[in-house]
């Protein structure tokens, strides 16, 4: 059984030289534990070429097996694939162009879009738009705890959510909680939010 991992990172598509080209797409993500095996892109099936042109795959792996205990730390995923032989301009049908391509992962999606005319002959390195990557607590995580998260944790467990330190320190053992559903006590966060909390941890943790 595969399940879609945690979230997507990186896609880079890249068109190898051949008439027609190869478009190879390269994805980059991350599982929410180690452990996980054949990370694989499932693509979508349309029986109507979706609006946008932008084919989807789904980026899915292995869980660990059940019983296994495993770390909740976010593990770097890598998956590839060819679509061997396409013909970009009229992926879809007569004059429909293929846009571009998005993964999907349990907590968001990313997508890489030709930002070029298609068709060129040359091999092309396409990165997908620049994310903001850029985390910092002051201004990306620290204003999603509320003044209640706050001041309950400080006083059922001397853990201050509004303190740097206490959570850079402590980050592993919130985002366990956050990840289960189980903090905040009323109510779990948005995955988006989940989200930008577990990329600042992967991202070294900025002040
Ligand atoms: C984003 C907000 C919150 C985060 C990240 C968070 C995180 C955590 C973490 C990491 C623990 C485990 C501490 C340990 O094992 O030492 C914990 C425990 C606890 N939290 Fe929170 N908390 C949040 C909000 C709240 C709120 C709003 C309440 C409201 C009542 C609350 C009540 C508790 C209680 C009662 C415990 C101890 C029992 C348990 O471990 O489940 N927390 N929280």
């Amino acid at each position: 059984m595969t399940t879609r991992i945690y979230s997507a990172d990186i896609v880079l598509l890249s068109l190898q030289k051949s008439n027609p080209p190869n478009l190879v797409i390269d994805a980059e993500g991350y599982a929410s534990t180690p452990l996980w095996t054949n990370p694989t892109l499932v693509p979508h099936h349309y029986l109507i070429p979706p609006e946008d042109g932008v084919q989807g795959f789904d980026f899915v792996a292995t869980p660990p097996p059940v019983g296994t205990i495993v770390l909740q730390r976010l593990t770097k995923t890598r998956a590839n694939t060819v679509m061997p032989a396409i013909d970009i301009t009229n992926f879809w049908g007569p004059g429909q162009a293929l846009k571009g391509i998005r993964c999907y992962a349990q907590t968001n999606t990313k997508q890489a879009l030709f930002d070029v005319p298609v068709g060129m002959p040359e091999v092309a390195n396409i990165p997908a738009a620049p994310t903001a990557e850029d985390l910092s607590f002051a201004a990306d995580v620290r204003p999603l705890f509320r003044d209640v998260d706050i001041n309950m944790m400080i006083a059922v467990r001397n853990l201050d959510l509004g303190s740097f330190d206490v959570v850079s320190e402590h980050a592993d053992l919130i985002l366990s909680r956050l990840l289960d559903g189980t903090m905040p006590c009323d109510g779990p966060w948005p995955a988006s939010d989940i989200d930008t909390f577990a990329r600042w941890i992967a991202l070294g943790k900025t002040p």
